[in-house]
């Protein structure tokens, strides 16, 4: 299992706070929860929640909102779905990126350790600030663009072979679990886009509708905003939708390459 680094503003102090299980509780979980308040501006800290897995439900996240709810509510998170589909809830979970809501407290550690999604700047706690990850998918313009008019009132129809090849792409909720977990987006998240808004460049690339290709590939083609990928796969291992960022990615290296033979 990869271990990942901790977000940016990272020196941890040692003085986190403890907060005990209800008494009478049986079947006690330890959860060491990364602490950060931009209001005191003091370091992060990890704070220890014991939770009684006997009155929660089987997700990490039901045991992030247990907390919440009964022990402290100023633990701050993301989630909305509650069912892996929106992608809100990703964070890191015993050293791997995935989502709360779909990741099981019985697969965890015996002391489960929650931090936000590495290398990202943290805004409070477990939520990451995102805004230079959806800047950058605002980059790849995400829509279907067009020159030649639509058939008259009709749809843009594919054919099911052509809707095929988006399989693989679409199912992506823009989580970031891959792109934070990868060392290229970690030291160049400036200029490199990353395995996440890579696959979703690459869903235009392959959409059969679309007329835009030469120009959305002479956007990326860059040694920076595709080509520090280097082919170390960790986006592919850690996807929680079980899509592959790097496969994308090669294959839009492989498009570069086909238009300049
Ligand atoms: S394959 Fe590329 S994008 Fe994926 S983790 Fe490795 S360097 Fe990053
Ligand atoms: S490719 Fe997977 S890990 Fe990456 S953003 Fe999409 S769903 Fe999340
Ligand atoms: S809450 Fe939506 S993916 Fe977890």
């Amino acid at each position: 299992m990869a271990e990942f680094a901790l977000p940016k503003n990272s020196v941890v102090r040692k003085d986190g706070k403890s907060f005990p299980a209800q008494p009478g509780a049986t079947r006690v979980r330890q959860f060491k929860i990364y602490r950060y308040d931009p209001d005191t501006g003091e370091n992060p800290r990890y704070d220890t929640f014991e939770v009684d897995l006997d009155s929660c439900g089987p997700m990490v996240l039901d045991a992030l909102i247990k907390i919440k709810s009964e022990q402290d509510s100023s633990l701050t998170f993301r989630r909305s779905c509650r069912e892996g589909i929106c992608g809100s809830c990703s964070m890191n979970i015993d050293g791997r990126n995935t989502l709360a809501c779909t990741h099981a407290i019985e697969d965890c550690r015996k002391e489960v350790q929650i931090t936000p999604l590495p290398h990202m700047d943290v805004i409070k706690d477990l939520v990451p600030d995102f805004s230079r990850f959806y800047a950058q998918y605002a980059s790849i313009q995400p829509w279907l663009k067009t020159v030649t008019p639509p058939p008259s009132g009709k749809e843009r129809l594919q054919t099911p072979e052509d809707r095929a090849k988006l399989d693989g792409l679409y199912e992506c909720i823009l989580c970031a679990c891959c792109s934070t977990s990868c060392p290229s987006y970690w030291w160049n998240s400036d200029k490199f886009l990353g395995p996440a808004i890579l696959l979703q460049a690459y869903r235009w690339l392959a959409d059969s509708r679309d007329e835009n290709t030469g120009e959305r590939l002479d956007e990326l083609e860059d040694p920076f905003r595709l080509y520090r990928c280097h082919t170390i796969m960790n986006c592919a291992n850690v996807c929680p939708k079980g899509l592959s960022p790097a496969k994308a990615i090669a294959e839009i290296k492989k498009m570069e390459v086909e238009r300049i033979i």
